[in-house]
């Protein structure tokens, strides 16, 4: 079990360069996408230092797949042409939710599989009602046993129109990856999520010859094609990857620029650094975050894309625990957002979590403290508030954080962070 050992300084901010790795929950549902192809698929700028990649990795040679790594090119090559095994094990989807996606991939080539039901999270629960709700419309029938959800669509993905009750990021893209094979079906799909790893997802599969058009606002129409062809993709950057190293600077009155990741998947999010007294400059490919002013307050309520990123809130929470003031958040995606709080209230900060909102009072200095993570961005948030406070921190459970994160413990070395692991 690694431990992150990091002395923070609250005078000393952060400097340098990231090159941002590719993303983690585009690269994903890409992954499992593969298995709908007649042949090799390849995938260029992916996060293989990130642990889920590697799941899905496994996940997918569970099945049958072929998959070639090509670790310094960071270049997936998977080959799909051997028919693919139907189960999709539970040891891969009580660690990476995102294991669900084969569910939709399986079920638009074979016509049905047996994926195991998605445990609960440190987030709250994870169902996936809608995602089955969704098969149902287009034909499908399915089971509970033992765990186990067996779907099946003895004639084939019939065409159908399912609006997503709220908008749902896997939901959306497992049903995208059941439709697109449906040939001569028409399955129109609303209220769909518009987060840039899903209209990534959609580039790849438009690409591959799927026929997905958008027909109004979150609203997309799908003809079903006979088969799809493997071409090479490049993995957008990771939007909350970057947000996260930008908060560094943030917190520690430092200097960041970070590459490789598109400003335009980050619009909300970079408003609310500027609006708290951060100054931001983008190019086409690149953000820069330079804080030379003290931290302002601000108050905000998370939201689907384009809406404030409910990924990015914990390292914002850990922001405002050094702006001078009263701060609110309202989280409105997940019941369990804030595990991060208490591990910050350890340092010091002032975070008063009241159902879903959060009341923060920011203050000048947090000191280091033992912590414990919980899940992939508390891991970041604490981090954060470990290289702002005085003296030494102890961070235990980080392999929550290395599940999203490719090189974080030699990323936070390379910003200037004096950080030791410890076993
Ligand atoms: C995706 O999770 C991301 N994971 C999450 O990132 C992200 O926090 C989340 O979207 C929201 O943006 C991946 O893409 C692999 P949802 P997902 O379905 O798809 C409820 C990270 O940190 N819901 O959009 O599982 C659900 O409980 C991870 O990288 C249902 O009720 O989230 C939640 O309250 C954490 N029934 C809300 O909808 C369903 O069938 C949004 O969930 C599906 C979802």
């Amino acid at each position: 079990m690694e431990k992150f050992l990091i002395k923070g300084s609250s005078s000393k901010g952060v400097k340098g360069l990231i090159n941002c790795s590719g993303a983690k929950n585009a690269v994903l549902p890409l992954m499992a996408s593969s298995i709908l192809f007649e042949n090799t698929v390849t995938l260029k700028n992916v996060p293989l230092g990130a642990n889920d990649v590697q799941t899905m990795i496994i996940l997918l040679k569970s099945l049958g797949s072929k998959v070639q790594i090509l670790k310094k090119k960071k270049i997936l090559k998977i080959n799909n042409t051997k028919k693919h095994k139907l189960l999709v094990k539970y040891q891969y989807i009580s660690t990476m939710r995102a294991g669900v996606l084969a569910m939709g991939a399986l079920l638009g080539k074979y016509k049905k599989c047996s994926t195991a039901l998605s445990g609960g999270c440190s987030l709250g629960p994870r169902p996936i009602g809608y995602h089955l709700a969704g098969f149902k419309k287009l034909n499908c029938k399915y089971n509970l046993n033992k765990g186990y959800i067996n779907i099946i669509s003895p004639n084939g993905i019939k065409g159908g129109h399912f609006r997503f009750p709220r908008v749902s990021v896997t939901g959306t893209s497992n049903l995208i990856l059941a439709s697109v094979l449906a040939n001569g079906q028409v399955i129109t799909i609303s209220n769909i999520s518009i987060e840039p790893e899903v209209l990534d997802l959609i580039k790849f599969l438009r690409n591959g010859g799927a026929r997905i058009y958008n027909t109004g606002k979150r609203t997309i129409k799908i003809y079903g094609v006979k088969k799809l062809n493997g071409h090479q993709h490049e993995v957008i950057g990771d939007r909350i990857e970057a947000f996260s190293y930008l908060c560094a600077a943030a917190i520690t009155k430092g200097k960041i620029k970070i590459k490789k990741i598109d400003p335009k998947h980050l619009i909300t999010e970079l408003k609310v650094l500027k609006k708290i007294g951060c100054i931001i400059k983008v190019d086409k490919s690149s953000i820069e975050l330079n804080r030379k002013n003290n931290l302002k307050t601000t108050n905000l309520k998370t939201a689907p894309f384009p809406g404030f990123a409910t990924d990015c809130m914990p390292m914002l929470m850990a922001v405002l625990t050094k702006a001078a003031g009263k701060s609110k958040i309202e989280e409105t995606i997940f019941t369990n957002r804030y595990m991060a709080a208490p591990e910050l209230v350890r340092m010091g900060a002032k975070i008063n979590i009241k159902k879903s909102i959060a009341f923060i009072i920011g203050q000048s200095n947090l000191n280091g403290a033992d912590c414990i993570s919980s899940d992939l961005r508390s891991t970041f948030a604490i981090i954060l508030g470990a290289m702002a406070a005085n003296g030494e921190s102890c961070i235990s459970r980080v392999y929550h954080g290395l599940r999203g994160y490719s090189n974080l413990y030699n990323n936070l070395k390379k910003i200037g962070v004096n950080i030791k692991k410890k076993s």
